[in-house]
């Protein structure tokens, strides 16, 4: 069977889906809705089969047969599109954040409670090949039961988008939303308890001080601190700078319990290194009582590398949603829940930071 998926938006990163898509057996993008001429003739050219092109998604959905949707549409898009196509029943892949608020991930998850098809969020960093490995490290026991996870993410700035809807907090959630959306899902997931507690700091200090967008000057926090209490006694905390694309290493996470440090050492995409050459991610166990440490390399298959700028991880996220849609089965891997928490913790944070006070997640739903 050829699963044919239709995408709603095909900016930067629905080019990275196709390109993916392109690469798995059974998948064929065959539609795409997008409202921008130039991005709907990329994507024919991008696609390896024959694609109908729709300037909208309600155009996509009554003309053509599909048997999945990818909504790769900007942030703030997401919930009204997202409101239109729960009905449609098609199993769904929803790009991250799932909403750009927590009351609006909540009515979703509201709305599609009579579903039967699944709806994952596509927080894919769960699937980077160095990221996965320490995910499987902590669950078999290596460091003990977790106590401490820092990521520390230094990386090139936000890119231009269409429209520059990038810019703004109100059209992406704020930054602690928008791109660190995935560091919380990492930290639930790794440390298996929900956060209660977050505190931020952080700023627009260096990046898009000069830019205007019709008298408006961009909003968003180009670096942060963010310290997260978990329920269950755990730490968490994120080191986030966006003007430090000059580093060897984009994501650096770590995990420490009281047998052993797991860090997963992520290179950015080779297309913005000095010489454009794909760098390998590397694995480090550092053991407390031999002192022993471990480090591997992690290869990735170099054409899974150069379909996208996310060290492979798109690849393997399709690979377990195309999976998940032949077994006939609804329950995705990243539900809807995680989604709204993710963005939950992004927004406490973001208010933290403008505050400078902690904030209670009990006080803050
Ligand atoms: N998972 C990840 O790591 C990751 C990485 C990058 C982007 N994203 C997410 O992917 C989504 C798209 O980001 P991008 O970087 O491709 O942005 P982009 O601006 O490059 O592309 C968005 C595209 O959507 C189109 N569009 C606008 N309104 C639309 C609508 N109502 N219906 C259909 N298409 C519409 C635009 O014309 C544009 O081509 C965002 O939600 C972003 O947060 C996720």
């Amino acid at each position: 069977m050829t699963i044919r998926y239709g995408l709603i938006g095909s900016g930067m990163m629905g080019q990275e889906h196709i390109r993916n898509l392109n690469l798995l057996d059974g998948c064929e993008v065959t539609a795409i809705a997008e409202p921008d001429l130039g991005m709907r003739e990329l994507s024919q050219q991008t696609a390896n089969s024959p694609i109908a092109t729709y300037t909208n998604h309600h155009d996509m959905l009554a003309n053509s047969d599909l048997d999945a949707l990818v909504i790769v549409a900007p942030n703030h898009t997401h919930h009204s599109i997202l409101k239109d196509v729960l009905d449609s029943n098609l199993p769904i892949l929803c790009e991250k954040p799932l909403c750009t608020t927590a009351a609006d991930c909540g009515e979703i998850m509201t709305l599609a409670e009579t579903r039967t098809a699944p709806l994952w969020v596509a927080m894919e960093y769960r699937y980077m090949p160095p990221v996965a490995r320490l995910i499987d490290e902590v669950k078999q026991g290596t460091v003990g039961q977790p106590r401490m996870m820092a990521i520390r993410e230094h990386r090139f700035p936000f890119l231009e988008k269409i429209g520059d809807w990038n810019r703004f907090q109100a059209q992406t959630g704020g930054t602690l939303v928008e791109k660190c959306c995935h560091f919380w899902d990492l930290m639930r997931l790794v440390l298996q308890s929900d956060p209660v507690r977050v505190f931020a700091s952080g700023n627009m200090d260096v990046n898009f001080i000069d830019e205007s967008y019709n008298g408006q000057q961009p909003d968003i926090l180009d670096n942060a601190f963010v310290i997260l209490d978990f329920e269950n006694g755990s730490r968490g905390m994120l080191d986030l700078c966006m003007f430090a694309e000059g580093s060897y290493w984009q994501e650096i996470v770590s995990v420490t319990g009281a047998q052993a440090r797991v860090d997963a050492k992520v290179p950015g995409p080779a297309r913005f290194t000095v010489d454009g050459k794909e760098r390998h991610a590397e694995v480090e166990i550092s053991h407390r009582a031999s002192k022993e440490v471990v480090t591997e390399t992690i290869e990735v298959d170099h054409s899974i590398l150069q379909a996208g700028d996310h060290h492979g991880s798109t690849f393997y996220q399709h690979q377990h949603f195309r999976d998940l849609i032949l077994s006939g089965q609804n329950q995705p891997a990243v539900s809807m829940e995680d989604g709204y928490w993710s963005v939950l913790v992004g927004e406490a944070a973001e208010h933290s930071a403008k505050t400078g006070q902690a904030v209670y997640l009990k006080d803050f739903k």
